[in-house]
């Protein structure tokens, strides 16, 4: 089980499997267009290809090349709002792409996938959703990642490939090692918060005051990227080991608020952040939070970095250093 693709490894998260799997001895390929992924994030040892996933001729001749034994599939657009203007964008991306991944796994017997995908593919305001609660993608991108989910179950149920879903809540944070981290600015909220830290009178814009929450903005359930990156590593090894297929929340169960990350950030850095409430944004959720039994279960996983402060400490440390 030895060479294994990342498609989207010179992204944020990519960045942090690849280091794990190196770390773990793995002969490790990254495929990525770096559209929203850095050079400087791909780690030395990898092997990078610059290659688009909706070419599907030349993804196939990678795969094929470098008799690659598992795929780890990341590359994706994933802008919540950028999906409500640019759907036609996250269709040909997300679902295209993954339809070309998964037709590579097909062609050439990869043992195991794992695909990235979303708690965006819940319905709203279950609030601790189970791996059965219902889907029901309230952005384009949440159901671009469905759609890509739906794929892989029909054509990889009987087939050869052993498939994990996981279902990420939100990712933050940076590796211990400081040579990784989040450097592309988007809709991500501990990114924004992280960039005040560099900022004489920061302001961070707040997306609706007035959901049905504990203080009336959105909540998520914010997820150490290390703790993320593990958790592949794991799952590859049990879904290999076992020839499984399975779906599963990758959260810690705690609910955070925008305000409750602000005020956490405000704390660690010493300093006021402006907050400018706006309206709600299409395609947000009000309320998300994993239940998490099932991971627990199935990898026998306890997560190391599940404290707020933790997660913002290592965010603060990353922004410094870039
Ligand atoms: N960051 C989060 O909080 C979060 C939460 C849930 C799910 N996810 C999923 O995790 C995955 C990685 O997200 P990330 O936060 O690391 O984002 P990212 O933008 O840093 O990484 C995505 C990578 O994919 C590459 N890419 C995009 N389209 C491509 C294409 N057509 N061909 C080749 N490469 C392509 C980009 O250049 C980038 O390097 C995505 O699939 C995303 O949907 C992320």
């Amino acid at each position: 089980m030895n060479n294994i693709l990342i498609t989207g490894g010179a992204g944020y998260i990519g960045s942090h499997i690849v280091e794990q799997l190196i770390k773990a001895k793995k002969k490790v390929f990254v495929v990525d267009n770096l559209s929203t992924g850095y050079k400087r994030l791909i780690h030395k040892k990898a092997n990078f290809f610059l290659c688009d996933i909706r070419n599907f001729k030349r993804l196939n001749i990678i795969v094929k090349q470098n008799k690659i034994h598992s795929i780890i599939h990341l590359a994706a657009c994933l802008s919540v709002g950028e999906s409500e203007k640019k759907p036609k964008k996250y269709f040909s991306n997300n679902v295209i792409g993954t339809r070309n991944v998964i037709n590579c796994c097909k062609k050439n017997d990869i043992k195991n996938l794992i695909f990235s995908s979303t708690c965006a593919v819940y319905k709203d305001k279950i609030k601790f959703v189970k791996e059965n609660s219902k889907l029901e993608p309230k952005s384009v991108y949440g159901k671009t990642k469905l759609k890509g989910e739906n794929i892989i179950k029909k054509n990889l149920f009987k087939n050869k490939t052993n498939y994990a879903i996981l279902r990420y809540f939100n990712v933050a944070g940076a590796s211990e090692s400081g040579k990784i981290g989040q450097i592309s600015i988007g809709d991500q909220l501990f990114k924004n918060l992280s960039i005040c830290s560099k900022k004489m009178n920061p302001n961070i814009n707040v997306y609706g005051s007035d959901y049905k929450t504990k203080d009336g903005t959105c909540v998520r359930d914010y997820i150490h990227v290390s703790d993320i990156a593990k958790i592949h590593i794991m799952v590859l090894k049990k879904i290999n080991n076992e020839n499984k297929n399975i779906i599963l929340n990758c959260g810690y169960g705690n609910g955070v608020s925008v305000l409750d990350a602000i005020y956490e950030f405000q704390k660690q850095l010493g300093k006021k952040i402006k907050v400018k409430v706006k309206d709600r944004r299409k395609g947000d959720m009000e309320e998300i939070i994993a239940n998490n039994k099932k991971i627990k279960r199935f990898l026998k996983w306890r997560p190391k970095k599940n404290i707020l402060s933790k997660i913002v400490k290592s965010c603060i440390k990353w922004e410094k250093k870039i």
